[in-house]
């Protein structure tokens, strides 16, 4: 599990959220630059590993390496910033390059900085909205990862309008976060778990599912030297298996072994379809699943 170190400078909301909802993740550490900050206080009092120091009287450079320090003396391995105030340097971004992701409350490229609600809202936007990126050297300019939209009411004013951000930043960072953090195998593990009556084992020496004893996903990540990164599933029957195939040869392939029985491979190298490949595993568990587990409403 990946180990994520938060750092945040006042109330902490977004951490809190990470916090309790962390899948894929572990918090190893909450970092604040002010001490009284009070998610710290909500951190500590969970008994999650905290560090505080104010950067009053301490050069940025020799700061940030006792941040730095702190950061790796944790484990951590990917940086979330939930309402951290202070610009990272360019040192400090290039040494966590692509590990640091950031929340921003707008719908990003628009309004980068400050006062976002109250600039959607003067420009007579339908939405604001919240962003999770990839912390670069330029501001809020990292590639997005994520994003939510929320109506702007007709009434709104900056605050009612960040409040209900506030939310959907809420439902937004723990999700994103996990998907950035997760391999392909740890997503397919994921979902599959959440399967009725499933268990995994090794076969063939690739990760596999299944249900009730019937096998419904395998992992395969270069399987006898192929060279392909693919989960292994169930289709109806040869005709389906031939159809997918001729029509997304990008994204199916016939499985060594398995492609007998009608199987098919999903693409999982790259930026693949998740809904797709969701979807995919969830039909096959259903191929492979008794009648009684189909009868008692299934996935
Ligand atoms: C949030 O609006 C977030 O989008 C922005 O700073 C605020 C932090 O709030 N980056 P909280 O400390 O997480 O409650």
């Amino acid at each position: 599990m990946k180990k994520v170190g938060i750092l945040l400078s006042g109330r902490g909301s977004n951490m809190m959220a990470l916090v309790e909802q962390a899948r894929g993740y572990a918090v190893a550490l909450v970092a604040s630059d002010k001490p009284d900050a009070p998610g710290l206080a909500w951190a500590a009092a969970r008994g999650l590993p905290t560090f505080a120091l104010s950067p009053k009287g301490i050069g940025k450079a020799a700061y940030e390496a006792v941040l730095d320090a702190a950061l790796r003396d944790a484990g951590v391995e990917t940086i979330a910033l939930a309402g951290y105030m202070r610009l990272l340097s360019d040192d400090f971004v290039a040494r966590w390059r692509g590990k640091i992701v950031n929340i921003h409350p707008s719908l990003l490229p628009l309004y980068k900085g400050l006062d976002t609600h109250a600039r959607a809202i003067a420009a007579g936007d339908a939405h604001g909205g919240c962003s999770v990126h990839l912390v670069t050297e330029e501001l809020d300019g990292g590639r997005v990862l994520g994003q939510a939209r929320v109506p702007i009411a007709p009434g709104d004013d900056a605050d009612t309008l960040a409040a209900r951000v506030l939310a959907a930043e809420h439902a937004l960072y723990p999700r994103i976060l996990a998907e950035f953090v997760m391999t392909p195998l740890d997503r397919i593990r994921s979902l599959a778990r959440a399967l009725p009556d499933t268990e995994e084992r090794v076969s063939h020496g690739q990760p596999t599912f299944f249900v009730a004893g019937k096998q419904f996903a395998q992992v395969r990540d270069d399987h006898h030297g192929d060279g392909l990164l693919v989960v292994c599933v169930r289709t109806s029957g040869a005709d389906e298996q031939a159809m997918l195939i001729e029509a997304a040869p990008g994204t199916y392939s016939r499985p060594a072994y398995l492609g007998p029985s009608g199987w098919v491979s999903v693409n999982l190298a790259g930026a693949p379809d998740w809904p797709l490949v969701e979807d995919r595993v969830a039909r096959s568990w259903e191929l492979a699943a008794p009648a009684r587990l189909l009868e008692a409403g299934g996935r």
